[in-house]
């Protein structure tokens, strides 16, 4: 939150054109960010920043494909020529294999390098800045994925976002630089549009994010209740195998 005395937080949010980031996008704005929003899709980008600031001067669309090395270094010179600094950046942007099994996808890879490589590299890019200032926060939208194995390579990504994460989080301790996780559950977004299950809206998590770094926490579950499925995991997988066996073959279709 901002008062007309103090300056507006500056945050830097990937995947912003749709589901978790464009309702981040929103709650952000609401609570007084300025932003600089990124995905591939310009024109959706553009609409959103001209909804959440008609006048151009608080909410900037980035054109950018997280995985091309250019496009991110544009990005964060484009924030930092924009704003003159970034409090926040929030590695929110993700895919996961369309349909069918990791294996037959064509470029199973690209799921790491948009999933695990671009927010080391983002985070990379932001860090010096932020440890010179003794100030700064790294938000990674991680999955209950990256706890609880679900999906191959999809997995592989969020396992090793949360490893990453987790372990940042530790190595920066004490250098006034937070590093937050946020770990969703099945949320209804383009990346669910399959999924047969019931499933909370994109708000949830989108305020879960907000709420992070107003109050920075090691990882934050959403909805809550999928912290028993980690738990359970961990205490009885055979179960769990059987679990994901049922919602394979019956009622989930990535
Ligand atoms: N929905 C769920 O159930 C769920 C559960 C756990 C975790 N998550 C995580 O939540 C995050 C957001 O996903 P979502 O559910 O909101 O899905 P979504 O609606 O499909 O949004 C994904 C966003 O990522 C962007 N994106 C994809 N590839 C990109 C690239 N190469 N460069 C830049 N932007 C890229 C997309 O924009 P463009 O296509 O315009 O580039 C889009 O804005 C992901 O990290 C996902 O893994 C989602």
């Amino acid at each position: 939150m901002t008062s007309p005395t103090t300056p507006r937080p500056v945050a830097v949010l990937t995947g912003a054109s749709s589901g978790i980031g464009e309702a981040a996008a929103r709650e952000l704005s609401r609570r007084g960010y300025a932003l600089v929003l990124a995905a591939r899709r310009l024109d959706k980008l553009e609409a959103l920043a001209r909804q959440l600031d008609p006048g151009g001067q608080r909410v900037v669309a980035v054109q950018a494909d997280v995985a091309d090395p250019a496009d991110r270094a544009h990005l964060i010179a484009e924030a930092q020529r924009r704003f003159g600094h970034i409090d926040a950046l929030i590695n929110n942007a993700g895919i996961s294999i369309a349909s069918g099994m990791w294996w037959d996808a064509p470029d199973p890879l690209r799921v790491l390098h948009v999933n695990l490589d671009a927010p080391i590299e983002l985070t990379r890019l932001v860090l010096p800045a932020m440890r010179a200032r003794r100030h700064g926060h790294i938000v990674n939208v991680g999955s209950v994925a990256g706890s609880v194995a679900f999906q191959g390579i999809y997995s592989a990504s969020k396992f090793g976002l949360r490893g990453f994460s987790l372990s940042l989080r530790r190595e920066l301790l004490g250098s006034g630089v937070n590093v937050s996780l946020v770990s969703p559950g099945f949320i209804r977004t383009e990346l669910t549009q399959n999924a047969k299950l019931p499933m909370p809206g994109p708000e949830i998590v989108a305020r879960a994010i907000a709420d992070v770094l107003e109050r920075p926490r090691r990882e934050v579950v959403v909805p809550g209740g999928y912290r028993l499925a980690t738990l359970l995991d961990q205490l009885a997988p055979g179960l769990v195998d059987r679990a994901v066996a049922l919602i394979r073959r019956g009622r989930y279709r990535a």
